[in-house]
């Protein structure tokens, strides 16, 4: 009986170890690609996009909701400023890798 607590303690121990590891990765993956790939125009608010870490420029963006800005991110829009365009024009990105860059800009500007 000991042991069978001991190994369902340590399987659970593991697995917060995993997921915590999996969340660190995706944030280093939603950095690594908007350094790569969005941070072209997100970096310096080139042809009008809100600038990484920009409080002012991400609040009324953040206030539309996550799903407006992945939708937004993985198909492109045309906005008031400028033309966003689909996967920031990167379509070896995988859903998963913009949406991992969305959050990256949404943590980095709130
Ligand atoms: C060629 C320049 C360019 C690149 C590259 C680019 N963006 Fe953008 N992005 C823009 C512009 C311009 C806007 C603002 C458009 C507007 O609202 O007028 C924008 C807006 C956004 C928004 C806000 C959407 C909203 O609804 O307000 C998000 C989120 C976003 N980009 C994510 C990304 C991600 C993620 C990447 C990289 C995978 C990326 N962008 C790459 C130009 C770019």
């Amino acid at each position: 009986m000991q042991i069978q607590r001991a190994i369902s303690l340590l399987a659970a121990l593991l697995l917060g170890l995993y997921a915590a590891q999996a969340v660190a990765d995706d944030e280093d993956k939603g950095e690594k690609i908007v350094k790569t790939t969005c941070g072209l125009c997100h970096l310096t608010g080139t042809a009008g996009a809100p600038i990484v870490g920009s409080k002012p420029d991400w609040a009324p963006r953040i206030a539309q909701g996550k799903a407006t800005l992945y939708e937004h991110a993985l198909k492109g829009y045309e906005g008031k400023n400028g033309a966003m365009p689909a996967k920031g024009g990167n379509a070896t990105l995988s859903d998963d890798d913009v949406k991992a860059a969305v959050d990256y800009l949404v943590k980095k500007g709130s």
